[in-house]
């Protein structure tokens, strides 16, 4: 992966703060900076949701430094900041359902922490803050396919959280003119996103139960759509954030997805061809908070920070596929 570069400048000076880097996305922007020589990448994580071993091909790395810290902690926050250029905020609680069974969680790692990564942020004058939101802040708006401009009312708490944090990061760009762009995911998937625990996504759910013989649950009908993004594709997005021109972006949010839409059953039918395999899913009540079809306009990012994700659904399964079959079951090697 990350075969080509997504920047031009010289990185080799300049040092990156990845929150959230022992996480999914957080782990996948370490391995490019550091595959690109970046001058210093530091992590602060408290590896609630992440792991240590997500980051174990990069600990060598002389320039590498890992904090086990949390967010919700204002001198945790400044001392991470301190001597960074750059910030790219992935930590936060993720998942709906989470968020639904305990807002108070979601809330004080998503907001209270990400309003405190701003203040530190501004304390040691970092040049850029770069943050994950999610397509979530689109909520109960019919429209599709979703731009930037119209949102509607948010449907879970999780969505409350990134919507509160656009607006603060909209006031904080202007009222103290910061640099600060954010990034509305939309279904991010590839390797290293956890499989485990009750809140893991759809896609790593469905390898790790074809991979082992077992049909996966798909919640309600399965013709609910998304726009599955492969990570490369977020990836790109938060290097190009972090070197595009300013005066067209500052303050601004960003869909961040391929701009295609596919059915849970389309992806589970992908899935189990790419494995061989036959299974038929089972499927249950649909969630609580989720919403039917989510699909992105990506042309705000593409003209702003000329992102133009090159990695499709299905390069982007493939890849993912052999992945978890390598870590997971590599006696099917
Ligand atoms: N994966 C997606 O499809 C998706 C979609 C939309 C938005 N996002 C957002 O992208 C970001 C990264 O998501 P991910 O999928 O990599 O999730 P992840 O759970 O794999 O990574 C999040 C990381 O943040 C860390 N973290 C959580 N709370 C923390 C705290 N209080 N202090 C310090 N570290 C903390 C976790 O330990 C974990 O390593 C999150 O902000 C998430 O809300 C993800």
């Amino acid at each position: 992966m990350y075969e080509k570069a997504f920047h031009s400048e010289d990185i080799s000076s300049r040092s990156f703060l990845v929150t959230g880097g022992a996480g999914f996305i957080g782990s996948n922007l370490v391995e490019y900076l550091v595959k690109y020589g970046a001058g210093k990448v530091r992590v602060l994580d408290n590896l609630s949701t992440g792991f240590i071993e997500n980051l174990d091909a990069y600990s060598n790395y002389p320039a590498f430094e890992f904090i086990k810290g949390d967010i919700s902690d204002p001198d945790q926050c400044r001392d991470a900041c301190q001597g960074m250029d750059y910030v790219l905020h992935q930590a936060a609680l993720g998942s709906v359902p989470r968020s639904v069974k305990d807002p108070v969680a979601t809330n004080l790692a998503n907001v209270t922490g990400f309003l405190n990564m701003l203040v530190a942020a501004r304390e040691n004058n970092v040049r850029r803050f770069v943050y994950a939101s999610s397509s979530s802040v689109y909520g109960d708006s019919p429209h599709l396919p979703k731009v930037e401009e119209q949102i509607g009312n948010p449907l879970s708490p999780y969505a409350v959280s990134k919507r509160v944090d656009e607006l603060y990061a909209d006031v904080f760009a202007k009222t103290y003119g910061m640099e600060i762009l954010g990034l509305r995911y939309f279904n991010i998937f590839g390797p290293r996103q956890s499989p485990d625990g009750p809140y893991a996504a759809a896609i790593p759910l469905f390898m790790f139960a074809v991979l082992n013989n077992e049909s996966p649950f798909i919640n309600g009908d399965g013709e609910q759509s998304r726009d599955f993004t492969f990570v490369e594709n977020a990836v790109e997005a938060n290097i190009k954030s972090l070197f595009c021109p300013i005066e067209k972006c500052n303050g601004g949010v960003f869909n961040i997805a391929v701009g295609e839409r596919t059915t849970v059953n389309q992806l589970f039918e992908i899935i189990r061809d790419t494995a061989g395999s036959q299974l038929k899913a089972n499927y249950r009540e649909e969630r609580p908070g989720d919403i039917r079809h989510s699909l992105a306009e990506i042309s705000k990012a593409e003209d702003s920070m000329g992102y133009k994700p090159q990695i499709k659904i299905e390069q982007g399964l493939q890849i993912t596929f052999q992945w978890f079959k390598k870590k997971f079951f590599p006696q099917l090697q």
